[in-house]
């Protein structure tokens, strides 16, 4: 099948189809066990990553269980810092860890944008594998995260509930700070490239943090460094589509991220207000979302009803079916079931 006549790629281009297209943030993970088998087949999460052959079977283990629509590279927004020269590990049950950033001295010690295929070519396998093996109906989606959101891990070192550190980094060293993101915006542009040069359809961009962000910092960290990313990606590639997360950005924020950065589709977490999305966001670009994650814990009668409720909100307008978060490691696989038999039938 051509790129153009996949479903996802239908509704990226603005199409309003009779039934969305779906996939699901983090669909490849720890509440299948087919996942756990595998990894511990690689040792663990980052050898994981950088196996192409054991990456590329994680990929299409959603695919083949639940025929999604999409498959999304199995990999992490946090292999850019590790290409960089930061050092990165996973403590079990708690999540990342990296060496910090936090003056000139730290910056200095990272590597150049150009070294990072050293560390990053098996990823770019994997998509090639990838491009070959999926069915052909189901398109291929390349990722990265955000500068802003890859400079929070690499600044505190972890996930923090409010970025502090990020953001005081940018009140104490702006200097320090800009050449940090503008490091990182390079560097996932070529990422990107890379990916789509070996066969990714679609490219997401994920800004799970961006909510910290506030007024003019918004503009500036979230949508900026975006924009830059989108315009760089479609003067070699005209036609790429683009998806955009600006995770807990607030109204205005969703309309000004996408009317600026221009992506084909905005991804939206699940405290924005469907019927909101549909009668403003959806009126200038597709939307994507956005099921409460938990419901696939709980499931039950809550899940399809919920699940029918946002596929009918968005039913006048270009839509991908999603989650509005990534799916927790305690969802119920067969939830997953039920919910894509609501979004279908
Ligand atoms: O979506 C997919 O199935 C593709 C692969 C993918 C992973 N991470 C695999 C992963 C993608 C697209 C990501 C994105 C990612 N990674 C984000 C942005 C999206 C979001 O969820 O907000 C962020 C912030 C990260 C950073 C990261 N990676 C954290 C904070 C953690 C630990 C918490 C957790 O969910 O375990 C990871 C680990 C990680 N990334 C796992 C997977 C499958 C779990 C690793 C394991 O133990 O097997």
């Amino acid at each position: 099948m051509k790129t153009n006549d996949k479903l996802i790629i239908r509704a990226l281009n603005g199409e309003t189809l009779t039934t969305p297209p779906i996939w699901m943030m983090r669909q490849a993970g720890r509440y299948l066990p087919e996942y756990k088998a595998t990894r511990s087949l690689a040792g663990d999460f980052l050898s994981l990553c950088y196996n192409p052959k054991l990456a590329t079977e994680v990929t299409l283990q959603p695919i083949r269980r639940y025929d999604f629509d999409a498959a999304i590279l199995f990999a992490d927004i946090l292999l850019i810092p590790q290409a960089l020269g930061a050092k990165l590990w996973f403590v079990t049950g708690e999540g990342p860890r990296l060496s910090t950033i936090t003056n000139q001295n730290d910056f200095d010690m990272l590597g150049d944008v150009e070294n990072i295929d050293d560390i990053l070519s098996p990823i770019y396998k994997t998509v090639k594998n990838l491009s070959s093996n999926l069915p052909d109906k189901t398109t291929l989606i390349g990722f990265a995260g955000a500068p802003w959101t890859v400079a929070t891990y690499m600044i505190a070192g972890r996930g923090t509930p409010d970025q502090k550190p990020a953001l005081d980094l940018i009140k104490s060293n702006q200097k320090v700070f800009d050449l940090l993101m503008s490091k990182i915006t390079y560097a996932t542009i070529h990422y990107l490239s890379k990916q789509i040069d070996a066969g990714a359809e679609v490219i997401k961009i994920f800004d799970s943090w961006a909510g910290s962000l506030k007024g003019k910092l918004f503009d500036q960290y979230c949508i900026e460094p975006t924009k830059l990313i989108v315009s760089e990606l479609r003067k070699i590639y005209p036609n790429i589509k683009i998806i955009g997360f600006p995770r807990g950005a607030n109204n205005a924020g969703y309309i000004n991220y996408t009317n600026m950065t221009a992506v084909d589709c905005v991804a939206i977490d699940s405290s924005v207000d469907t019927q909101w999305a549909a009668d403003y966001l959806q009126k200038i670009t597709c939307v994507q979302g956005n099921l409460d994650q938990r419901l696939l814990i709980s499931g039950g009668h809550a899940l399809t009803k919920e699940t029918k409720r946002i596929v009918k909100t968005l039913s006048n307008g270009p839509h991908i079916f999603n989650l509005g978060h990534g799916i927790t490691p305690d969802a119920n696989p067969d939830n997953v079931t039920k919910m894509i038999k609501a979004v279908r039938e």
